[in-house]
């Protein structure tokens, strides 16, 4: 058997398109244009890369983008005078603060400044316990994307076995707090599960947010399980010539599509639903913030 693919690319685009269609009426019905905002500290390469992509995106959803880039050795108390002053700009609708943070400036305290309805990150604590609570919340860009796609793929997901394979705060517990909300039966492994194959073996449902490359075997899956891969780890890649990488994710694809009855790829999977979900999150928050309707099929 080979798994069908779930391409998040396309369906990214979807989602993108959605976001877009919502943005025009929230400017022609009501004069209001979503503003995101975000905030890097520091030089890191990886998060200007994904800040300059995010910037992109959210211009060509036709929403406002405003980008504060601070020096690495800004001050905790710099640092939060801006968010403060993003909070009570009412023209900006979603912040995000750019992690990691240098070592510094402590994250927590930096997000939960964040007003918790601008927080489109999902990370504030307000929100981690509102989502907790199966109350309306703001939820992480990754597992949400993760969800949407599943939902797609399987309409319920009612009582389905589902394990996650990481806890983090960013992935893993929110996505076991989204599938329990699905009413799935949720298993939370880590790095201390003890029969880790067991337990993946009994998923019908396997997201892996471990930050491990290929970690996940063919052997573990379950014939017919779907695969949802976060990872996105670069590894060396000696045959496509030397000193050349390429990304993988935490499931070793070529077994496991064998054996999967549906699988994301890496790159081309998760990845691409998680800006998206991020452009949905800032119109859900523009909306709310308005006392409008939120758009349909775009939150949990
Ligand atoms: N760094 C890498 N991914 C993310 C993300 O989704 N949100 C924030 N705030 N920082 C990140």
């Amino acid at each position: 058997m080979t798994a069908t693919l779930i391409d998040g690319k396309a369906f990214a685009a979807k989602v993108r398109a959605q976001v877009a269609a919502h943005v025009t009426t929230l400017k022609d019905k009501h004069g209001i244009t979503p503003g995101l905002a975000v905030v890097l500290v520091g030089e890191d390469p990886a998060s200007q890369v994904y800040v300059r992509s995010k910037g992109r995106m959210t211009v060509e959803v036709g929403m406002n983008s405003y980008e504060h880039k601070l020096d690495a050795d800004t001050s905790e108390a710099d640092l939060l005078a801006v968010v403060e002053k993003l909070n009570n700009d009412p023209d900006v609708h979603g912040i995000l603060v750019q992690l990691p943070l240098p070592k510094h400036l402590d994250s927590d305290l930096v997000i939960n400044s964040i007003d918790p309805a601008k927080d489109v990150d999902g990370f504030h604590i307000s929100n981690v316990g509102l989502l907790g609570t199966g109350q309306k919340s703001m939820v992480p860009c990754t597992p949400l994307g993760s969800l949407m796609m599943l939902r797609d793929h399987h309409g319920s997901l009612s009582g389905l076995n589902a394990v996650v394979l990481g806890r983090s705060n960013i992935v893993g517990k929110p996505m076991a707090q989204l599938l329990l909300n699905e009413s799935c039966t949720v298993t939370i492994a880590h790095s201390r599960t003890r029969d880790l194959a067991d337990v993946v073996r009994r998923a019908d449902i396997v997201v892996a947010a471990v930050g491990r490359p290929q970690m996940v075997p063919g052997d573990w899956i379950k014939p017919g399980a779907t695969v949802i891969d976060v990872g996105i780890n670069r590894i060396d890649a000696p045959e496509n010539g030397p000193g050349k990488t390429r990304l993988v994710g935490d499931v070793d694809f070529d077994s496991c599509v064998e054996v999967a009855g549906a699988i994301t790829p890496v790159p081309g999977g998760v990845g691409p639903m998680t800006i998206a979900c991020l452009l949905a999150n800032t119109v859900t928050a523009c909306c709310r913030a308005n006392g409008l309707d939120e758009p349909e099929g775009l939150t949990a």
